[in-house]
């Protein structure tokens, strides 16, 4: 009966293009790759442009020595729980690494690590989302800030993306004891960005907090990449901040920065904190070496790099897409290294990614319910060690995909 009922139920995703398919990497991550899927002979030296190692540093060489050596001072996993007897020196280090960087914006702080995004935002969302909070999360905030939503027990009004005259009217009607403003900091699917300054204003205007998950910012966005914080001109010291460490610094993890106080509420009850085994110490050895290349002038030369191309491919999208504006194809407006080319409906994105595939380059199409309904495209994502001519070819190939698909 279970394996009739989802069979069909596998049927109707078929059915709305929605089946997801598996990619196996024959070469570690970078700019090219080479991939199989299950179906596929291996294809050598695809061009990827859909891995979030914006500055490249999961192959840089002192990352990679670092994690070496890690290993060799800290062995294998750490055996047990942060609470139990898996904390380690390194992890310590880490955290109070990312404390001190961000202690001009987030003032008397403390910072807890995790073993990926998904889990800090579920540690955050159920320990402060008591059943005496009110939640405000913007619609298109990422998949694990809505499942930690989910498993909270405030009530909850999701506002328009960005609209935050919405989100005022929401917040005047409030008789909550507490407020929370939820929000991405750079959107993981469309590449724009929250505006912190007015999520501030609000913020003091009506006693709320914000948690900002910044994911896709940190790193990236700032001249020394502390990320969408560091850009705002108006910040308040009501920020709860989630960051992770598997984008641009190249590894895997996640932070959480915040006032003393709540850090330690959350490391007392956060279930996802307690109840997971702490990640390999070598990690948090190695992100030491990361943080330290992200936020000097390595990182900074590579931000720099970043820019030139993502106004390179905005252009050239652009002009590209204006030619395809009565087909329905527009782009997102990003002002990060991620770009979306929304296309409408699941096939046509589906479409255009195994037409890219076909041509060398790994773009996935992204659908529902990642995406809303009707706004399926391809997500691009850049990294530092793209080149121009990277993205020349790719231009080239989604012209003659434009042309084939009218
Ligand atoms: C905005 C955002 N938050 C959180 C996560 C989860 O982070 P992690 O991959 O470390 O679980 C992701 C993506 O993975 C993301 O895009």
């Amino acid at each position: 009966m279970l394996i009739k009922k989802l069979q069909h139920r596998m049927n109707g995703l078929a059915q709305a293009n929605l089946l997801r398919q598996k990619w196996i990497a024959q070469s570690p991550t970078g700019t090219h790759q080479s991939i199989a899927s299950s179906d596929q002979a291996i294809s050598d030296n695809h061009t990827l442009f859909c891995s979030n190692d914006y500055l490249g540093f999961a192959s840089h060489p002192d990352v990679l020595e670092s994690l070496r050596e890690g290993i060799d001072l800290w062995g294998g996993g750490s055996g047990a729980s942060h609470l139990i007897s898996g904390h380690m020196a390194p992890h310590e280090q880490l955290e109070d690494m990312l404390a001190e960087l961000f202690s001009q914006f987030i003032p008397e702080n403390r910072c807890l690590t995790f073993s990926t995004g998904y889990m800090a935002n579920l540690a955050v969302m159920t320990v402060l989302g008591d059943s005496g909070c009110e939640i405000y999360s913007d619609e298109l905030n990422h998949a694990s800030l809505i499942d930690g939503i989910r498993l909270s027990k405030a009530q909850v009004s999701i506002y328009s993306h960005r609209d935050y005259e919405v989100l005022e009217a929401l917040l005047q009607k409030s008789n909550s004891d507490m407020r929370l403003i939820v929000t991405d900091g750079v959107f993981s699917m469309d590449g724009d960005q929250a505006d912190l300054s007015v999520l501030s204003d609000l913020a003091v205007k009506y006693d709320a907090w914000i948690v900002v998950d910044d994911a896709h910012g940190y790193g990236v966005l700032g001249e020394v990449g502390l990320g969408s914080i560091e850009t705002t001109s108006r910040l308040c010291d009501r920020i709860i901040l989630i960051g992770t460490l598997g984008k641009s610094a190249g590894l895997s993890g996640a932070f959480v920065i915040a006032h003393q106080t709540i850090i330690d509420f959350i490391f007392q009850t956060a279930r996802s904190y307690i109840y997971t085994t702490a990640a390999l110490p070598a990690i948090s050895y190695a992100l030491l070496t990361s943080l330290k290349l992200m936020h000097g002038p390595e990182g900074k030369r590579r931000r720099a790099q970043l820019r030139l191309l993502e106004g390179h491919l905005r252009r050239s999208l652009s002009t590209l897409v204006s030619e395809q504006s009565k087909f329905g194809v527009s782009i997102t407006k990003s002002s990060s290294p991620i770009q979306g080319v929304i296309v409408g409906d699941t096939q046509r994105a589906i479409e255009l990614s195994s037409g890219l595939h076909a041509l060398g380059f790994r773009v996935p199409g992204i659908r529902p319910p990642t995406v809303p309904v009707g706004s399926s495209r391809i997500r691009l994502t850049l990294s530092a060690d793209h080149t121009i001519e990277d993205i020349d070819r790719l231009i080239e190939g989604l012209q003659m995909l434009f042309k084939k698909m009218r």
